[in-house]
C-alpha cells in the first residue's frame, strides 16, 4: 500500500502534483472564474464578511498564515490568523460579519474544533476547509471546501499542506471574485497560475537529490534555522516544524527581518540556515533585503542553503548550497517552496535512523485539547 516507497511520507510527498490538481478540478470554469458551489455560504452574505478569522493547528495553521496574505492582498478584507489553541481563551471579537474559516486535515482535531463552536456561538459563519469527508468539523461546520489530497497516513503532514493551501488560494480569490474586489486581470492572471502549478511541483520533486544528499551530509548537527519573508517566513515555519517532528532536530523558522532584533546571535561557524529567497520580479524590495540577510549570516559564519527561483543570480554568491525552484507569482511560491524541506526533513529523519511514518511521542490527529 506504500505504492513501493520505503514510507507512506515519500509516497505522499509524491503524491503532491497530483494532490493540487484534483483540488483545482471541477472549480474553475471554462471562463477561468472560479465556481465553488461547495461554499454554501451566499453571495451576498460573503458581501457583507467585514473580517476573516482563520483557526488551525500546526502546519494547517501555517496555510492559515499563508491565506492571510492572499486573502488580504485580493479581498482588501482584514485578515487574522490565530493558533486554535488559543482562539477562544481570550474572549475574541466575533459577529456575524465575521467569516472563520478552521482549517484541518483529518476534520478530528479538538482545538480546531473548539475554536469553531465558540464562533458558531457567537453568530459568526464557519467555512472549513478538510481533507476528511464526514468528519466532525465540516459536520459542525456551515460551509465546506474539501482538499482531494487523498488518505494522508503519515504523521508529517505534507500533500494535506499544498492541498490546504490550494483551498486557501481558491477561497481568496473566490471572495475577491464575489466581491468584485481587485477582481480583474490579476485575479485571472492567477487562476491561470493556480492550474499550472501542478507541474511546477512535479519538476521540484525531479530536481530533489542533491537535497537528500545535502541533508544526509548534516544528519550529526544539532540545530538548523530557516528563514523568510512574507510568503516564506511561514514556509520557514513549516520547514522548522517538519524538522523538529521527523529529525527530532533544534529548529527554529523566523522572519528574516527580524533578525537583528535577535536571533542573529545565534549564528555561529558552520551552522546550517535555510533561507526562501521571494521572487527578484514583483516585490523586488523583498528580494534584495534578504539577499542583505544572506550576506549578513554569512559574514557571521552560517552555512547557507538558499531556495530561491531559477534565474534568480543575485543571491549565488552567498549561497553555500543553492537549490532552484521553479519561477511562481509570489504569493504562490509556497506551493513549490515547501516541497524541498519536506524532502530535506524526511531524508535527515531518515539519516538519523527514526520512524518516518510515527515520529515518536505524536498521533496524527489529535483528538484532545
Ligand atoms: O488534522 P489537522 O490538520 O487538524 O492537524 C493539525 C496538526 O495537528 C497537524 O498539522 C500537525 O502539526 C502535523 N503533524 C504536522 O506535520
Amino acid at each position: 500500500e506504500k505504492g513501493g516507497y520505503d514510507y507512506f511520507m515519500l509516497k505522499e510527498i509524491a503524491e503532491q502534483p497530483k494532490a493540487v490538481a484534483d483540488t483545482l478540478l471541477g472549480r474553475i470554469d471554462t471562463s477561468g472564474a472560479l465556481t465553488l458551489d461547495e461554499v454554501r455560504i451566499s453571495a451576498p452574505e460573503l458581501r457583507e464578511v467585514d473580517k476573516v478569522v482563520i483557526v488551525a493547528c500546526g502546519t494547517a495553521f501555517h496555510a492559515g498564515l499563508i491565506a492571510k496574505y492572499a486573502i488580504e492582498h485580493w479581498t482588501r478584507i482584514p485578515c487574522e490568523v490565530e493558533l486554535a489553541s488559543e482562539f477562544r481563551y481570550r474572549d475574541p471579537i466575533l459577529d456575524a460579519r465575521s467569516l472563520v474559516i478552521a482549517i484541518s486535515q483529518s476534520g478530528e482535531t479538538m482545538d480546531t474544533l473548539m475554536a469553531l463552536r465558540h464562533a458558531r456561538e457567537q453568530g459568526s459563519r464557519v467555512l472549513a476547509i478538510c481533507n476528511t469527508n464526514g468528519s466532525t468539523i465540516p459536520r459542525e461546520s456551515d460551509a465546506v471546501l474539501y482538499t482531494h489530497a487523498g488518505p494522508e497516513v503519515a504523521v508529517a503532514s505534507t500533500k494535506a499542506f499544498l492541498t490546504q493551501l490550494v483551498a486557501c488560494y481558491l477561497v481568496a480569490l473566490y471572495l475577491g471574485q464575489v466581491r468584485g474586489t481587485k477582481w480583474g486581470d490579476e485575479i485571472r492572471a492567477v487562476i491561470r497560475d493556480l492550474a499550472e502549478i501542478s507541474g511546477a511541483v512535479e519538476r521540484v520533486l525531479e530536481t530533489m537529490e542533491p537535497v537528500r544528499a545535502l541533508a544526509r551530509s548534516l544528519a550529526g548537527k544539532k540545530t538548523v534555522l530557516f528563514l523568510g519573508r512574507h510568503v516564506g517566513y511561514p514556509v520557514a515555519l513549516e520547514g522548522a516544524l517538519k524538522l523538529k517532528e521527523l529529525a527530532y532536530m533544534h529548529a527554529e523558522g523566523f522572519a528574516a527581518g527580524e533578525l537583528k532584533h535577535g536571533p542573529i546571535a545565534l549564528i555561529e561557524d558552520d551552522l546550517p540556515v535555510v533561507v526562501v529567497v521571494p521572487s527578484p520580479r514583483g516585490r523586488s524590495v523583498l528580494h534584495d533585503k534578504i539577499v542583505s540577510n544572506i550576506q549578513e549570516i554569512r559574514a557571521r559564519g552560517a552555512r547557507t542553503i538558499v531556495i530561491a527561483e531559477e534565474g534568480d543570480e543575485a543571491v549565488v554568491p552567498y549561497a553555500d548550497h543553492l537549490i532552484r525552484i521553479p519561477v511562481t507569482p509570489t504569493l504562490l511560491q509556497p506551493l513549490v517552496a515547501t516541497v524541498p524541506l519536506q524532502v530535506f526533513a524526511c531524508e535527515l529523519a531518515t539519516a538519523r535512523g527514526n520512524e518516518v511514518d510515527q515520529p515518536r511521542n505524536l498521533a496524527k490527529s489529535v483528538t484532545v485539547e
